[in-house]
């Protein structure tokens, strides 16, 4: 049976969908700037890329302040238990109706997969984006400050991070738009990050948990009564021999 359960609390979604919006905007302003084709014109684009960039910025940093604040930075925590079970789902699994291996709950939101691959997002390509978008946007701005540590004499290693980087995104959001579709239903996890719910099938798992957990007392009961007959058994013997 399925329930009801408040997963994506408001700031959240609203982080979600405006990230969505900027990387999405500043992948199409940015492959312009690159060269790609020509819809904005290149000085718009790159007026707008450096817009997108700052709100981005401004974004991460409030993302920052809620996960730590919130205490949902923990749900990133990576680990490998059932990653082989989730890889072997998306690989075969998903092809044959087979159950979702990770069951969803409001302390644990993400499959493992999903944690490693948003972990790798947020500590490695976005902080890589924003250093090299920042580098190329203030490029020849600290040498001519006097500032010689950074020792960057052309533009071409930055931009060549810059853009190999926004591959990897470009591929993440093509992968990120299947799999939102691989839900209890097509639409299912598209509407969570919507309306903030998700249908979960928590009171089987709950019911089997406690069945579990009553046979083991049971179970536990029947093995100390057991023992305190033996014991008193034993004491009684004692008793008769003396
Ligand atoms: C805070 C984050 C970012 C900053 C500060 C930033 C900044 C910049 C700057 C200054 C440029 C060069 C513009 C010019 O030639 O005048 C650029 C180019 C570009 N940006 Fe970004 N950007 C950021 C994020 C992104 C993201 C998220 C993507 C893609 C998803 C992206 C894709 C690109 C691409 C493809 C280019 C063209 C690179 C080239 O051909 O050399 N940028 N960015």
């Amino acid at each position: 049976m399925s329930i009801k359960v408040y997963i994506y609390k408001s700031f959240e979604r609203f982080w979600h969908w405006m990230q969505a919006f900027l990387i999405f905007f500043l992948a199409a302003t940015g492959f312009e700037i690159h060269g790609s084709y020509v819809f904005f014109g290149y000085q718009n684009a790159v007026e707008y890329h450096n817009i997108a960039a700052y709100a981005f910025i401004i974004l991460i940093v409030f993302a920052i302040f809620w996960h730590f604040s919130t205490g949902e930075w923990k749900q990133y925590l990576p680990t490998v238990r059932n990653l082989r079970a989730q890889v072997n789902f998306y690989l075969l699994g998903i092809f044959k109706n087979a159950p979702h291996p990770t069951k969803k709950s409001v302390l644990s939101k993400l499959n493992p997969l999903q944690k490693l691959v948003y972990l790798g997002l947020k500590i490695l390509v976005i902080p890589v984006m924003v250093l090299s978008g920042l580098l190329y946007m203030y490029y020849r701005y600290p040498q001519q400050a006097g500032i010689e540590g950074l020792r960057i004499e052309s533009l071409e290693p930055i931009a060549i991070i810059h853009t190999a980087g926004a591959f990897l995104l470009i591929a993440f959001i093509i992968t990120h738009l299947y799999l939102i579709t691989t839900g209890h239903t097509i639409t299912s996890n598209l509407k969570a990050m919507i309306t903030g719910y998700e249908d979960i099938e928590e009171e089987d798992d709950y019911e089997e948990n406690a069945e579990n957990e009553k046979i083991i007392e049971e179970e536990s009961s029947d093995i100390a009564d057991e023992s305190t007959e033996n014991k008193s058994e034993t004491e009684s013997e004692t008793e008769n021999k003396i």
